[in-house]
């Protein structure tokens, strides 16, 4: 399927697949919303918690794509000193060219960052820098098996429209099966069924303020068990 880079309201560039109507990010802005839905919904939400502070965080990402929410997340990682293990699955991913082509390193510095992101190896555990280790995993996410628990994950796949066969109960309690108590997922969509299909998977969703253009997002928190 043919891609093409676009560029977004706030300048940062998405890639389009006009055959399945979908972007990897936000017209109104792909870094302002990666920023808000994944970076201060989920990474910086959960390492503000005092049980957090210390250990390493591990991330799961459902679809790799441009790399953006890891180039956030290692960016982010560094200045707070939080040592992180990020895992992501991508089923069809970005050519070198199409890579190079994007201009988040233009905006926002870290050319060396975002180029070793890209060039590392997949199906390996690569140091990128003291804070932050990567494992890219080539694969379907539902073909997926975890090889240790998350404390955060990134749900960015393509919207329900267009993969419905990824927002679903059975996929979100695969999720839940390999989160910590007191993980969270976050993603960009709150429809209803969605809502319902984690809900009914395990997890206690609240629904908050998007980014501009789209009204509201999900956290969705995997609340400790009383025993
Ligand atoms: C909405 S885009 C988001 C990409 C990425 N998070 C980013 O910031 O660029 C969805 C991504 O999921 C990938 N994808 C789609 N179906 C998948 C599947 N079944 N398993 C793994 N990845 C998939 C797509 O190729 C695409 O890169």
């Amino acid at each position: 399927m043919k891609r093409e880079i676009i560029v977004t309201k706030d300048g940062s560039h998405t890639v389009a697949i006009p055959e399945m109507n979908v972007t990897y990010h936000s017209h109104h802005g792909a870094i302002q919303e990666s920023m808000h839905v994944f970076i201060e919904t989920g990474l910086v939400y959960l390492l503000s918690q005092p049980e957090q502070q210390k250990t390493q965080l591990r991330i799961f990402e459902m679809g790799f794509g441009t790399g953006l929410n890891a180039f956030l997340t290692a960016i982010e990682g560094e200045k707070r000193k939080a040592h992180i293990y990020y895992t992501a699955v991508e089923k069809y991913p970005l050519s070198v060219v199409e890579a190079n082509s994007l201009n988040y390193q233009l905006v926002l510095g870290q050319q060396d960052l975002f180029e070793r992101l890209h060039h590392c190896p997949w199906g390996v555990d690569h140091t990128i820098n003291k804070y932050f280790t990567l494992r890219k995993e080539q694969t379907d996410i539902l073909s997926f098996t975890a090889q240790e628990s998350f404390h955060l994950v990134y749900f960015d796949a393509f919207a329900p429209s267009a993969q419905p066969e990824l927002w679903t109960e059975d996929v979100f309690r695969k999720l839940f099966d390999i989160m910590v108590e007191g993980g969270v997922l976050v993603t960009y969509c709150s429809k209803g069924s969605v809502r319902r299909a984690m809900q009914a998977a395990g997890f206690v969703v609240t629904k908050l303020a998007g980014p501009p253009g789209k009204r509201e997002i999900v956290r969705a928190v995997k609340t400790p068990q009383r025993h």
